[in-house]
C-alpha cells in the first residue's frame, strides 16, 4: 500500500466535466488495490486566467512541481479567444517548466469500435500504434512577432531535444513490433534536415537494431489513413504530432477516446486526454470521457509505476465498451457520467 499526491487541473468546458470520471476511476483503483490517491485541484487556463489574471498561476505550477502526478483535463474557449493572454499559453507554459519533451500517444483499436471507426474494419482491425510527439521545441516555442502586417513563428531545434525524443521512440520500439517512422518535412524545412540527419546518427550509434524508416508529413497523413497497420513507433516535432494525432485518435471513431502522457527525465508527468475543451458539448454531460480514464491509466502506468493498477483501468474500459456503453460520439446514449459509471462497474 502506497499514497501518492495527484494535482488535478480540470481547466476548462469539458475538461472538469473528464476530469471528474477520471478521478472517480483512480479512486476505484485505489481502493482495489489498497493505494491512497491524495487529489488537490488547481486552476489553469481560462479559469485561472479569470480566477488571477495568468493562464498558469504559480501556485499552481508549484503544486505540480512538487505532486507524483498531474492529471489535466482541457483548456481553452471561445471566451478567452481575442484576449490577450490566452488559456492554451497555460498548458505551453506547464510542459516547459516541467521539462515535458515526450508526448506519448497511442492509437489502439478497441475490437467493440471496429465497426464504428469512420475506415473498413479490415483496414482498422489489429492496428496498434505509439506516436513520440516532442513537445516543448519546434514553432511553439520559437520567438514570435506580430505587427500590423506581418507575423512569424520561429521554429527552431537543437540536435540535443532531436536526440533525447528519438532516443526515447527507438527504446519504446525495441519492446514493441521493433520498427520506428520518423515523420518531418525534409524537403522544405531545415529544421527538419537537421531532424533527419540527428534521427540517422541516433540510430546508427545505439539503435541499429530496429527497423528505422522517414517519411514526408504529408503523405503521412494518407499512409496513415490507407495502411494504419504498417507503422509500429512513430517520432516527430511538436505541430506535426498534434496534427498527426487529432487525425489518429479519430481512426477509432472519435477524438474523446485518445489518450496520452507528457514525459520529462525527471520529476512529475502530465496526463491529459488528446481533445481539447469541446465547447460545443461543454457543460452538457456529452463528453466521452474515456480518453481521460485512459490518460488515468497511463498516469498510474508511467506515472506512478503501478503496472497492474493501469491494466485493471485498461480492462475496465475495454470492458465497458464490450457490455455496449456508448457515449453519443460513439452512436450512443450515455452521457460522460454514466459513461464513467459504466467503466467503474468494471473496476
Ligand atoms: P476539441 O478537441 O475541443 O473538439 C473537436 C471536436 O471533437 C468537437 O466537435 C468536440 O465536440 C469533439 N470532442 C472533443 N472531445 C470530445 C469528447 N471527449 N467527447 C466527445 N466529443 C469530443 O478541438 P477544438 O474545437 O479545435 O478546440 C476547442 C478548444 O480546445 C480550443 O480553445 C483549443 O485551443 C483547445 N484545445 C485544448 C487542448 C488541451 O487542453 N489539451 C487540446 C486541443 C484543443
Ligand atoms: C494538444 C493541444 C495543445 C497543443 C494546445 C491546446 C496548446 O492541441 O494538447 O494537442 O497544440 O499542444
Ligand atoms: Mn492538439
Amino acid at each position: 500500500m502506497s499514497a501518492f499526491n495527484i494535482v488535478l487541473l480540470p481547466g476548462d468546458g469539458v475538461g472538469p466535466e473528464v476530469t471528474a470520471q477520471a478521478r472517480a476511476a483512480l479512486e476505484a483503483v485505489g481502493k482495489r488495490f489498497g493505494h491512497t490517491f491524495a487529489f488537490a485541484s488547481h486552476h489553469i487556463g481560462g479559469v485561472a486566467i479569470d480566477e488571477t489574471g495568468e493562464p498558469l498561476p504559480a501556485e499552481t505550477l508549484e503544486a505540480c512541481q512538487a505532486a507524483d502526478a498531474v492529471f489535466l483535463g482541457a483548456v481553452g474557449g471561445p471566451k478567452w479567444d481575442l484576449a490577450p493572454k490566452r488559456p492554451e499559453q497555460g498548458l505551453l507554459g506547464i510542459r516547459k517548466a516541467l521539462g515535458l519533451y515526450a508526448n506519448i500517444r497511442p492509437t489502439l483499436m478497441h475490437k467493440p469500435l471496429l465497426d464504428h471507426s469512420p475506415l473498413k474494419r479490415e483496414i482498422v482491425e489489429g492496428v496498434d500504434m505509439l506516436v513520440f510527439r516532442e513537445l516543448t521545441g519546434g514553432s511553439y516555442f520559437g520567438e514570435k512577432k506580430q505587427s500590423a502586417t506581418e507575423a512569424s513563428d520561429l521554429c527552431l531545434y537543437t540536435v540535443g531535444e532531436i536526440e533525447r525524443i528519438a532516443r526515447k521512440a527507438f527504446a519504446a520500439a525495441r519492446a514493441r513490433r521493433n520498427k520506428v517512422s520518423s515523420v518531418d518535412k525534409a524537403n522544405v524545412m531545415a529544421t527538419s534536415r537537421l531532424w533527419r540527419e540527428t534521427v540517422i546518427r541516433v540510430h546508427k550509434a545505439e539503435f541499429s537494431d530496429v527497423e528505422l524508416e522517414h517519411v514526408l508529413i504529408d503523405s503521412m497523413t494518407m499512409h496513415v489513413l490507407r495502411n494504419p497497420r504498417a507503422y509500429d513507433v512513430i517520432v516527430t516535432e511538436n505541430m506535426f504530432g498534434d496534427i498527426l494525432t487529432d487525425e489518429l485518435s479519430a481512426l477509432g471513431g472519435s477524438l474523446g477516446l485518445g489518450a496520452s502522457a507528457s514525459l520529462g527525465d525527471a520529476g512529475p508527468g502530465i496526463f491529459e486526454p488528446v481533445h481539447g475543451s469541446a465547447p460545443d458539448i461543454a457543460g452538457r454531460d456529452l463528453a466521452n470521457p474515456i480518453g481521460a480514464v485512459l490518460s488515468a491509466a497511463m498516469l498510474l502506468r508511467h506515472g506512478l509505476k503501478l503496472n497492474a493498477e493501469a491494466d485493471a483501468l485498461d480492462e475496465a474500459v475495454a470492458n465497458a465498451l464490450e457490455s455496449g456503453a456508448r457515449t453519443r460520439d460513439l452512436g450512443g446514449e450515455l452521457g460522460c457520467t454514466q459513461m464513467g459509471a459504466a467503466i467503474l462497474a468494471h473496476i
